[in-house]
């Protein structure tokens, strides 16, 4: 067990964190997104804690965190078109960019790859720490390998407390889900992972963009271009059950179904919309199916507080797949993949 040092957003305490992980430690940090686990991206005993903290496979690369667009260029060979494209329209924010690496890019941060997964977070705090570490930070979500991403402090230190040097502690992240990833090596975008910034987002800013298999189902391959993407990932302890539909009766239906039949512990995630008709059961609301950024800011968090609540199944109502709707329904089929 480590000691943990809990630190706030100061600029005082921002200086502690950054000379911890500039001396080779961890620091978890608040991002827009999720919850970020953070270590100098150039040391390789430093990213090798990183994996040791969350239980990581060691062939799942991490994303490399800066504060200033005008640094890419010391760990990327080349910026491409569409990288500065998308760049200057979606950075700072939930957008990553994987691009070639350089050799001062740690292979285990990249997990043998010849390409680095890059992102400048919009959180003032996130860039500010950036800031004062001065270094490329690998940072992956702060969570245990497999469990749903920390969206708040207190989810972060459930999880880490004890395997980290240092938790920067502020406030609940806004976003959610996690960023984009966007193989942006060739002529046309290629979406590894949905996230905040959303197909159309990224087809309006480059003309064209593809969306990669192993974005909408769970039996992927071997080698998927997003490694990460193999793993079974955002899983509450609770099992999750999805529920889809074209119309609202439908879905209440078949979650009523689901319910009555239910001989565990049993939650409704559900919507603004349906939430009157489970008044006799245990609900909690993910926001208005018109709103999927409300589904996206509240699903991780919800996860957590079903499990802590002691829940043995979850039942989810699902959205459509459209703008954040698609990284939402990415997750929550993730999560409820046996
Ligand atoms: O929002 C986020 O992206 C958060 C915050 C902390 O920035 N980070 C995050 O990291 O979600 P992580 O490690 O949980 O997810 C990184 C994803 C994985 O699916 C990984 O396979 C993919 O990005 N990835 C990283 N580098 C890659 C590369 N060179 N090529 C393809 N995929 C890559
Ligand atoms: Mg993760």
């Amino acid at each position: 067990m480590k000691e943990t040092k809990l630190l706030g957003t100061t600029i005082d305490d921002l200086i502690v964190a950054a000379n911890i992980l500039k001396n080779g430690g961890t620091v978890i940090f608040p991002t827009e997104t999720v919850y970020g686990l953070g270590a100098n991206a150039k040391d390789d005993e430093a990213v090798k804690k990183i994996f040791i903290a969350k239980g990581r496979p060691s062939d799942n690369p991490l994303i490399v965190h800066i504060d200033d667009f005008r640094k890419i260029d010391n760990y990327v060979e080349e910026v491409t078109d569409i990288a500065k494209k998308l760049a200057a329209r979606c950075w700072p924010g939930p957008m990553t960019l994987v691009l070639k690496k350089k050799k001062c890019i740690s292979d285990i941060v990249s997990a043998g790859l010849d390409t680095v997964g890059i992102r400048i977070p919009q959180s003032t705090e996130a860039r500010e720490f950036l800031r004062l570490c001065d270094l490329p930070v690998a940072a992956p979500s702060a969570n245990i390998s497999g469990k749903p991403s920390p969206t708040t402090s207190k989810h972060a230190i459930d999880d880490m407390m004890g395997r980290v040097d240092a938790i920067i502690c502020g406030k609940p992240c806004e976003v959610g889900v996690e960023s984009t990833v966007i193989d942006a090596t060739g002529d046309v975008p290629i979406i590894l992972r949905p996230g905040g910034i959303t197909p159309n987002m990224v087809k309006a800013v480059c003309g064209d963009v593809i969306i990669d298999k192993g974005v909408d189902g769970v039996e992927v391959t071997d080698k998927p271009k997003s490694p990460g993407m193999k793993y079974k990932h955002y899983a509450p302890s609770a099992e999750v059950i999805l529920i889809d539909g074209n119309t609202i009766q439908e879905i209440v239906e078949k979650i009523e179904a689901k319910i009555k039949t239910s001989k565990e512990k049993t939650i409704i995630l559900c919507s603004e919309e349906t939430s009157d008709y489970f008044k006799d059961f245990d609900t909690m609301c993910l926001g208005s199916r018109n709103k999927p950024e409300t589904f996206a800011k509240n699903l991780f968090y919800a996860f957590r507080e079903c499990d802590i609540k002691g829940y043995d199944k979850i039942i989810l109502e699902g959205i459509e797949k459209e703008g954040i709707g698609l990284a939402v329904m990415n997750r929550a089929t993730r999560a409820a993949h046996k």
